[in-house]
C-alpha cells in the first residue's frame, strides 16, 4: 500500500517533473551546446591560424638570420690578394684576386728605411729575408728591391720582385671597387711624415677608392686632420699583451672600424653601425667565421681565401633562394 501510494504520488509527480525539466531544460541545454560549438568555432578559427602564425613566423626568423644578408652582402676584400694562390702582397697574388672578382684588396704598406711605401708585411719580409727579426725599416729601398720572392714561392711567378705601393695601386686601383692601405708603423721614423707619404702616393697614382686604416690611432687622426674627404679606419682588437679590448668608439672622423672578427656580435654591430661606421671583419678564412659574419651582416670581410669565401656565399644564397627567400630589390 504504502508502495503503491509512493509510485501513485511518484509516477505523476516524476513524470510531470521530467517535463517540466525538459520544458525547462531544452531552451537552456541549447543554449549551452550552441555557445560550446560557437566556442569550438572561434577556437579553430583563431589557435590553429595563430599557431601556424607564430610557427612560420620562427621559421622566417630563422630563415632570415641566415638569409637577410643577401639584402646587403659584405664586399669580399682579399687580404694581400689571393694568398692561397700566390705568396701574399706580389703582383701575383692580386691578379688572381681580381680574376676571382673580388670587391677590394687589402694592401700592407711599410716604409723603407728611406722613405719608400711597399706593399709589404715585415712577417712576409722576414720569410723571404730568412730572418726572423728584420723589418722593412732597416731595409732601403735598393736592399727591398732586390729580394727575389721566388726564393721562397715556387711555381709560375711573373713577377718576383716586391712591388712598391705605386706599383700595386697602378695595378689593382681601376680594377677592384676599393683598395684598403693597412698602414704599418715601424722604426726608424714610425709615425713621422707617415700620413703625408700616404696621401701623396694615393694622389700620385689617383687612387680614388684608397681607404686607409692602421692600428696606429696617432696615424690615422693624422690622415683625418689632413685629408678630411678620405675614408679613414682604426681598428678594434684585442691588445696581445695586456689581454684589453681597444675602445670601440674613439674616432669621430673615422667611417669604418676594422674588427678582429671573433670580436663581432650583434651588439658591437648595433653599436658602431647606430655612429654610421661599417664595420669590416678581419682575417676570416675559415668556414664558420665566415658564416657567422655573414649573419651578423658586416659590411666587409677581408680573407686571405676570397674564393673560398665566395663560393660559401653563392651556396647559401643558392640554399636561400630554394627555401623561398626572396631578395627585395
Ligand atoms: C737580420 O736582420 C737584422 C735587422 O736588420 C740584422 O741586424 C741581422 O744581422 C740579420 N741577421 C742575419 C742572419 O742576416
Amino acid at each position: 500500500m504504502a508502495l503503491f501510494e509512493w509510485r501513485q504520488r511518484r509516477r505523476p509527480l516524476d513524470g510531470g517533473g521530467t517535463r517540466r525539466r525538459l520544458l525547462l531544460f531544452r531552451p537552456l541545454y541549447s543554449r549551452k551546446l550552441k555557445r560550446m560549438i560557437l566556442f569550438a568555432v572561434v577556437f579553430l578559427a583563431i589557435v590553429p591560424p595563430l599557431f601556424f602564425h607564430f610557427k612560420l613566423r620562427r621559421i622566417r626568423q630563422i630563415a632570415a638570420k641566415k638569409c637577410d644578408w643577401l639584402q646587403h652582402p659584405p664586399r669580399v676584400c682579399a687580404h694581400g690578394g689571393d694568398s692561397t694562390l700566390a705568396f701574399p702582397n706580389t703582383m701575383d697574388a692580386y691578379s688572381y684576386a681580381i680574376g676571382s672578382r673580388v670587391d677590394c684588396i687589402e694592401v700592407d704598406v711599410s716604409r723603407s728605411s728611406d722613405g719608400v711605401l711597399f706593399a709589404l708585411h715585415n712577417r712576409d719580409l722576414q720569410r723571404i729575408a730568412r730572418n726572423s727579426s728584420v723589418q722593412v725599416g732597416d731595409l732601403s729601398m735598393k736592399q727591398i728591391k732586390e729580394l727575389d720572392v721566388s726564393q721562397i714561392v715556387k711555381g709560375t711567378l711573373d713577377n718576383r720582385r716586391i712591388p712598391t705601393l705605386e706599383d700595386a695601386l697602378a695595378l689593382i686601383s681601376n680594377s677592384v671597387g676599393q683598395v684598403i692601405l693597412d698602414a704599418k708603423v715601424g722604426p726608424p721614423m714610425y709615425e713621422k711624415g707617415l700620413a703625408l707619404d700616404i696621401l701623396s702616393v694615393i694622389e700620385r697614382s689617383r687612387c680614388k677608392n684608397c681607404i686607409v686604416w692602421a692600428k696606429s690611432d696617432t696615424l690615422a687622426r693624422d690622415l683625418i686632420r689632413r685629408a678630411p674627404h678620405l675614408t679613414v679606419g682604426y681598428i678594434v682588437m684585442v691588445d696581445p699583451l695586456t689581454g684589453v679590448r681597444s675602445k670601440l668608439l674613439r674616432m669621430k672622423g673615422a667611417s669604418v672600424v676594422g674588427v678582429y672578427h671573433p670580436l663581432i656580435d650583434e651588439n658591437l654591430m648595433t653599436v658602431v653601425h647606430r655612429r654610421k661606421k661599417e664595420v669590416y671583419a678581419w682575417t676570416v678564412d675559415e668556414a664558420d667565421p665566415m658564416k657567422r659574419m655573414l649573419h651578423l651582416g658586416v659590411d666587409a670581410v677581408v680573407t686571405s681565401n676570397p674564393v673560398m669565401f665566395q663560393g660559401l656565399m653563392e651556396d647559401l644564397r643558392t640554399e636561400c633562394l630554394e627555401e623561398g627567400f626572396s631578395i627585395r630589390t
